[in-house]
């Protein structure tokens, strides 16, 4: 087992969620003892501008841990016991064109749904792979990387094709999120909900809400037939996620469950399941990309700003769901806490009739080992064949990328339920081709007018 006091890297370290992480960590270093933060980042000037504020949230906390900022992958991870990883590659920029380039062709323009979700991932496996390996390179060799970097779904599929054996835990704070606003409609504290839940990340339903032994699922569809899983005290638990278009997205569980109401829906599947009313409610010149950098990154920027000029940091950083998500992640791991938590991992029969091999979203036991996925046995037909689906076209945009695969692509656009037609998709990925051209690997054309190319 791996022995505290911990080395933890934290690589996309000038990520806007950096110092809320390391808040949670600060105010649970009893449980997460830790001897070094190192921030690790390709882009130094962006992690610089955030650095200071990370000092001091460490300083407000413990004169003893070595803080680092780095773009040197050795100083980041030699002798490393966790890496938190939260890289946006083409950062926001990107993501912009992940959005905006769908919707012009009247499909949604989301960070991790759609084609949006698919060409983030083009982007992002080659890059995880490659911090794979200087972790595995430099690093304890039972160091942990601890995943929240998107599009995760793709992402665990990329690396268990290309590093089946990482030590790499992928997880999302998206079902957190929503156990969150569960307890509060509840009256409950979320860590006493013990849920049950099937599917890939970002695309997956509650199928039970325990509390004491009792399922509470009824008692939330009466709250959600009315509010959708909004609640009242959102504003001031979670900033992020009371957004106007996290609004609408809670708001949007409701008409879900109108119309199939077993089962309580991740929020991430008004994408696939109302795409039309998601369109029409998108502006295609102002995404959740510009909210983002007009909301959260600017504020940040902004503390930062006042922070070096005044000495004063505004107290802009709380511990959300987020940071509290990833470090309850890493006690269980670090110490065999065998805590139940949702989490994404190689199916192994967890879902009943999904493949062994796919990368679900389930509960799992988090051992010093890794997760032990607990059966949630098969799930009805309509829900198998939309997973199928979806898994699918994740699989097929993974082989595209270790394959260079132009054709493979198309596939995995036309067959994402979020687009129309195969004229849709070759229309959308064309104008992602050339948008990514700094970032893709190259997409071969296997036939060209009818003929196989050699
Ligand atoms: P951000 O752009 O503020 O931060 C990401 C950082 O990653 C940037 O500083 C960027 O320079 C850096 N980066 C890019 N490529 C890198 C590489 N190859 N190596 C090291 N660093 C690299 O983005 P953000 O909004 O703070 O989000 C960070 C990440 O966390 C994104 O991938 C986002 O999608 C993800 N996220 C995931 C969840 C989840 O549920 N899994 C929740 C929230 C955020
Ligand atoms: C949720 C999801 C994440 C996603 C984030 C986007 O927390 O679980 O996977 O990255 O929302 O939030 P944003 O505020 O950047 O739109
Ligand atoms: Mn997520």
């Amino acid at each position: 087992m791996l022995k505290p006091p911990f080395i933890l890297a934290i690589a996309g370290g000038g990520s806007t969620y950096t110092p809320g992480i390391v808040k949670s960590l600060m105010v649970r270093l009893e449980d997460f003892p830790l001897a070094e933060i190192r921030l690790y980042d390709i882009d130094s000037s962006r992690q610089d501008t955030i650095a200071p504020v990370v000092e001091k949230v460490i300083r407000d906390h413990s004169q003893t841990i070595t803080f680092t900022t780095t773009s040197d992958p050795e100083t980041a991870f030699r002798g490393a016991h966790f890496v938190f990883a939260q890289m946006r590659v083409g950062q926001y920029k990107m993501r912009e064109q992940d959005e905006k380039i769908p919707l012009r062709h009247g499909v949604p323009g989301q960070e991790t749904c759609g084609p949006g979700g698919l060409a983030y991932g083009l982007r992002t496996i080659l890059p995880m792979v490659e911090l794979i390996d200087l972790v595995e390179h430099y690093a304890d060799s039972n160091a942990w990387i601890v995943n929240y970097s998107n599009p995760a779904a793709i992402v665990a599929e990329g690396v268990r094709r290309l590093r089946p054996q990482a030590r790499v835990l992928n997880i999302c704070d998206m079902p957190v999120a929503a156990m969150r606003n569960m307890g509060a409609i509840l009256g409950v504290d979320r860590h006493k909900l013990e849920v049950d839940y099937f599917g890939l990340n970002h695309f997956g339903w509650f199928t039970r809400v325990m509390v004491d032994g009792e399922d509470r699922l009824p008692e939330l569809r009466r709250h959600i037939a009315k509010f959708g899983l909004l609640t009242e005290d959102a504003a001031q638990t979670d900033p992020q996620h009371s957004d106007p278009s996290w609004v609408k997205t809670w708001r949007n569980i409701q008409p879900i469950m109108e119309h199939f109401p077993e089962y309580l829906p991740n929020p991430y599947l008004q994408y696939y399941l109302m795409p039309n009313d998601i369109v029409a409610h998108q502006r295609p010149d102002y995404t959740r990309a510009n909210e983002v950098m007009d909301g959260r990154e600017k504020k940040l920027f902004a503390a930062a700003e006042e922070y070096k000029r005044t000495g004063i940091l505004p107290d802009a950083f709380h511990v959300g769901v987020h940071g509290a998500f990833i470090v309850d992640v890493a006690c269980s791991l670090a110490f065999d806490l065998r805590q139940r938590h949702l989490v994404i991992v190689e199916n192994k029969g967890a879902i009943a009739n999904l493949p062994y091999d796919a990368m679900v979203e389930v509960p799992a036991y988090i051992t010093a080992n890794g997760p032990e996925p607990v059966r949630m046995g098969a799930v009805p037909l309509f829900h198998q064949t939309l997973l199928m689906q979806q898994l699918a076209s994740e699989q097929l945009l993974v082989e595209a990328t270790i394959e260079g695969s132009y054709e493979k692509a198309l596939q995995a656009f036309t067959l994402n339920r979020t687009v129309p037609s195969m004229q849709h998709a070759k229309a959308i990925l064309d104008e992602m081709i050339a948008a990514n051209a700094a970032y893709w690997p190259e997409l071969k054309k296997a036939w060209q007018d009818g003929e196989a190319v050699k």
